[in-house]
């Protein structure tokens, strides 16, 4: 999401009931259920936009559940679909995807009252070496994130470890855009950042949600929104990579929404 002003929250955290976290674990696996069944048809020679209609018709369909991107702030399509040198929020249209393209699929579900949110990457073909490294950067640092989750931790000490993967492997964090809170609305507090300092930030506590999404850049970590009002893109025309999942804060650790059951990290 964007990153807003740190002055002041508009909101506080919210702390889920079990009613919630069963509602939650529900939009979750719808979620990631979408990304699973779009996997197939991203191929050479379609539309961005054929992706977000089969995606639209299958969550409102077959899920019989809400396409949160659509019309949310005014964007104009239900899923986001950001090819090469987009980073985020790119809007399905009607170029086609070729050989050696790499993007992001950024799917958000809302199921009885909550929402589910996840992304993921993938290779139309074999991807240029510099797009599978990027790519492979930021699913590692989610995983980094992810695996950190847990009671008394706080979010800074994760953004740390992020932003210390991703640079040490000469990669750069975006820092417009962040993780954060989610359930009730698409999103909420705490924001997540991808960097920051040890020891700073919000403390987890259990029955928070939220998602991790590092946008991780191959080239220098500035972007720019183009005139859309809604594609975001490297300054430098490097990749781009997003990887997402939404986690809960468990007694003993967490538990991921929108892993699906037979996948592990
Ligand atoms: N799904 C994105 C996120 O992870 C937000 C997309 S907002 C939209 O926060 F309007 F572009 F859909
Ligand atoms: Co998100
Ligand atoms: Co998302």
């Amino acid at each position: 999401m964007f990153q807003k002003s740190p002055k002041k929250p508009t909101s506080s955290i919210t702390f889920k009931t079990p009613e919630e976290i069963e509602k939650m674990r529900v939009a979750g696996r719808l979620a990631a259920e979408v990304l699973r069944m779009i996997h197939p048809h991203v191929r050479e020679g379609v539309t961005t936009e054929y992706l977000d209609r089969l995606c639209h018709d299958h969550i409102v369909n077959v899920q019989q559940a809400i396409p949160a991107p659509l019309n949310y702030r005014g964007f104009p399509k239900s899923i986001c679909t950001s090819v090469n040198h987009v980073v985020c929020h790119g809007i399905p249209g009607p170029k086609t995807l070729k050989k050696g393209d790499v993007l992001n699929i950024d799917i958000t579900v809302i199921k009885d009252g909550y929402h589910g949110d996840t992304s993921r990457m993938f290779h139309v073909g074999p991807a240029p070496i510099a797009a599978q490294r990027v790519s492979r950067v930021s699913y590692e640092c989610m995983c980094i994130g992810l695996r950190m989750v847990r009671p008394g931790i706080r979010l800074g000490d994760i953004g740390h470890a992020i932003q210390k993967y991703a640079e040490a492997q000469h990669c750069s964090v975006v820092r417009e855009y962040c993780g954060h809170g989610i359930g009730r609305e698409f999103h909420e507090e705490p924001q997540v950042l991808h960097y920051g300092n040890p020891g700073t930030g919000v403390e987890l506590v259990p029955g928070m949600v939220f998602t991790i999404e590092p946008m991780i850049n191959a080239g220098k970590r500035h972007v720019k929104v183009l005139p859309d009002g809604w594609t975001v893109v490297t300054k430098d025309h490097s990749f781009s990579a997003q990887w997402e999942h939404t986690v809960l804060v468990t007694d003993t650790g967490h538990e991921i929404l929108t892993l699906p059951h037979d996948e592990t990290l």
